[in-house]
């Protein structure tokens, strides 16, 4: 839950927000992020490594507004296709603390790149070096280039969330020298100025020995850089992937800790072969924007299965969280918007689409009087869901607020019927 978090007479306040009146002005399903919380996580990923070494991963959640908040914190942004992009564009965010991801960028993203004046681009392949190339030769301008490498690190995490084993599509891997050739590639390229090195292991980790070894490999690779061609790279990026609580119990990670360690691990492999540090920067997404954000939800029906469960249908679903339908990924909720002494039931919180799978929380206590029209919240719902969210049976998103000190505005407007049809080419020629 957000920090703002607190309960009266059983009626959820977020932001200094009562959530019934949140859900009467702005209507339901709706992403509520306590603005306090997010800068505040902010600010502490900010303290604990340098300024402008924190890069914000714009996938776990993007808007202006948010990209404005991240800005007067100091921190950097990391974007990974053209549309994250026109964001950061439109927020007027710093050019040159934007990263550019992306594992297959198209020409057109990488122009726009160019053309914006983006501070890094992370190549992900030879064709894109190449293409890089060619491109900034074309425009007469000498990007700085960061390469992603797959250190070979088993992320313990969900094995669509791990990136950096050998079997998997993303960057050069160390092990069987794509790495090093990607360098030499880049090398050989006068219009490309290799500033670094670039990994991400996963997401939502919790352990940090993935990170340590990265660290430790990516050190070792500046080695044999340093060897091959004579040059000391001096930026390492080491990704994001902290993990965050998602259910009581769950123990997330500390930034000043990471920071430690992982400044630790990286100082004592460039001590050990004479390099100088280099500049270490970091891309947590979720660790900033998760806990501080909430989904309110309408319950619509109770349903009781005899002999087996409660389904409590809401207004929302594997449109606006797909994360539970996709990586079984676990949630807790309550009753928001009243105090009930009714007996606990087991209940599964589904959502209205034409799916089983349509699950926001497998198993979750709610009381035995929840009614049609009670409010439900769920927790920890800021990243991987507005950003996920789909359509799908022609939903539209919910919008998203901001709340902080009593007031709430809207950050992202709710879609409309409009918004549903406005692509559609027989209805609007
Ligand atoms: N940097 C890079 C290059 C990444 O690919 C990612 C996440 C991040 C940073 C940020 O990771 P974070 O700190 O947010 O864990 N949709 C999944 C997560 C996929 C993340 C992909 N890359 C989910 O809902 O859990």
């Amino acid at each position: 839950w957000p920090r703002s978090a607190r309960r009266e007479d059983g009626v959820l306040i977020l932001g200094g927000m009562d959530v019934r009146d949140l859900a009467a002005r702005f209507g339901t399903p709706l992403f509520v992020y306590d603005e306090e919380d997010v800068r505040t996580r902010a600010r502490e990923y900010a303290a604990a490594f340098h300024d402008g070494d924190v890069h914000y991963a714009g996938k776990a959640f993007l808007c202006a507004a948010l990209a404005r908040w991240l800005n007067d914190e100091g921190l950097g942004l990391d974007v990974c296709s053209g549309g994250e992009l026109a964001v950061a564009v439109a927020a007027d965010f710093p050019r040159e603390k934007i990263t550019m991801h992306g594992s297959n960028k198209s020409v057109a993203e990488l122009t726009r790149a160019l053309d914006v004046g983006v501070g890094r681009i992370v190549v992900d392949s030879f064709e894109e070096i190449a293409r890089l190339g060619y491109l900034a030769q074309e425009k007469g301008v000498r990007p700085k280039v960061m390469i992603r490498v797959t250190t070979g690190v088993e992320a313990h995490t969900h094995e669509f969330i791990a990136t950096a084993h050998d079997d998997q599509k993303f960057g050069f891997s160390r092990t069987s020298g794509a790495a090093l050739e990607a360098v030499r590639r880049v090398l050989e390229l006068e219009q490309l100025e290799l500033v670094g090195l670039h990994s991400h292991i996963g997401s939502q980790i919790f352990d940090t020995d993935g990170f340590e070894v990265a660290a430790h490999r990516l050190a070792e690779l500046l080695v044999a850089i340093r060897d091959e061609h004579g040059v000391e790279l001096p930026e390492l990026d080491l990704g994001g992937g902290y993990g965050i609580a998602y259910l009581p119990g769950d123990e997330p990670h500390d930034p000043k800790a990471i920071a430690d360690a992982l400044r630790g691990i990286v100082a004592h492999e460039c001590r050990a072969y004479g390099l100088a540090m280099p500049r270490i920067t970091v891309e947590p997404g979720r660790a900033i924007v998760g806990p501080g954000g909430v989904t309110l939800y309408e319950v619509g029906t109770v349903k009781d299965v005899e002999g087996l469960r409660t389904y409590v249908s809401v207004d929302g679903g594997m449109s606006d969280n797909l994360r539970t339908a996709l990586y079984g990924a676990d949630y807790t909720g309550v009753l928001a918007s009243r105090s009930s002494t009714a007996e606990p039931m087991l209940s599964r919180l589904v959502g209205k689409h034409c799916e089983s799978g349509d699950i926001v929380v497998r198993d979750l206590w709610l009381p035995a009087d929840l009614a049609a029209g009670d409010i439900v919240a769920v927790a920890a719902t800021g990243a991987y869901c507005r950003s996920m969210a789909s359509n799908y049976n022609f939903v539209p998103r919910p919008a998203v607020v901001a709340a902080r000190d009593g007031q709430a505005r809207v950050l992202v407007r709710r879609e409309t019927d409009d918004d549903l049809l406005r692509l559609d080419a027989e209805v609007h020629g």
